[in-house]
């Protein structure tokens, strides 16, 4: 570590602090630092693309925001860079080691974890053995199903204590015997944002941790997002709400139609026409005074 940690959580309003200072506002845009590198990714669904990144960089140490319509393949671009889905084509690398092709838990295992929009906590287990399977990665409910026994001999007693260490900064210390499935949808998602960290990853990927969390909840959510970025964390996470999006993105890339139609910081990115185009979709044709007719 370079023991510097100028992180860009000094930001204000405009201008990004920090190593973001100067990085110009356009789309596929180089970053001074950047951890994780994707070059013409792409996914289609039968006739839809939903994902057609040319190029995209995330920078170190900051926290990014992705923001864009329904539809516009945040998730999908999620799925593809964390091994849960396979391109079409594309190549990405993250902190200088090639990516593609490797399957959720290597990615993983490489410091890059993810949580999903829909939690997968998994509800018939307690909470405290959701985060011990944090541990390991990420994979599917069976393929850890076969795994845990042997893989939690000698390890068990530190996992545990790591564990209850994360559950007590997210304050489900007290829950961590009951099923989790008998928690609240707020609590879930703090129970996906621990158990990734279980993992001890150099970047996270949040896919909406806000949606459905309640006020209370989601200041703290913001608070611990912020936390991970002063522990030297780098973050990337979608997020409808322009003003936690505005509170805590150092940066800001917005997809819509499965590319990346603008990147900056926060304030010019909420300043573009394009960007509020996307999120008003199809309705500036109604609204329009000034557009000629017809092209779209
Ligand atoms: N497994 C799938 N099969 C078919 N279409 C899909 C699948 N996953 C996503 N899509 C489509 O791809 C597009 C992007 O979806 P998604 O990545 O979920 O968008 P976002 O997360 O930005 O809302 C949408 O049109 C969606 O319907
Ligand atoms: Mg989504």
């Amino acid at each position: 570590m370079s023991g510097e940690e100028s992180t860009a959580s000094g930001a204000v309003a405009g201008t990004a602090a920090g190593p973001l200072a100067g990085v110009a506002a356009q789309p596929g845009v180089p970053k001074p630092d950047a951890i994780l590198v994707a070059d013409g990714v792409t996914r289609s669904f039968g006739g839809l693309r939903a994902v057609d990144v040319a190029h995209l960089e995330v920078q170190r140490g900051a926290i990014t925001a992705l923001i864009g319509p329904n539809g516009a393949g945040k998730t999908t671009l999620f799925n593809l860079l964390t091994g849960f889905d396979r391109p079409d084509s594309g190549e990405w690398s993250f902190d200088g080691r090639s990516l593609a092709g490797r399957r959720a838990h290597q990615v993983a295992r490489s410091g890059m974890v993810r949580t999903f929009q829909l939690t997968k906590a998994l509800s018939r287990m307690t909470v405290l053995d959701n985060m011990r399977l944090g541990a390991m990665g990420q994979a599917g409910e069976s393929f850890w199903r076969g795994l845990i026994p042997p893989l939690w001999a000698g390890q068990e007693k530190e996992n545990t204590a790591r564990a209850m260490d994360l559950l007590r900064r997210f304050k489900l210390d007290a829950k961590c015997h009951e099923y989790a499935g008998s928690l609240s949808g707020g609590q879930r998602k703090l129970l996906e944002m621990a158990r990734a960290l279980m993992a001890q990853p150099t970047m996270v990927m949040l896919d909406e941790p806000m949606a459905g969390v309640n006020p209370a909840l989601t200041q703290s959510l913001l608070g611990h997002v912020k936390e991970l970025r002063e522990e030297g964390m780098t973050v990337l996470f979608v997020e409808h709400d322009m003003d936690m999006v505005h509170d805590i993105s150092d940066w800001v890339v917005v997809m819509g139609q499965g590319r990346v139609i603008a990147e900056g910081t926060p304030d010019s990115v909420m300043a573009d026409p394009e960007v509020i185009d996307a999120y008003l979709g199809k309705h500036h044709d109604d609204v329009a005074t000034d557009s000629s007719e017809g092209d779209s």
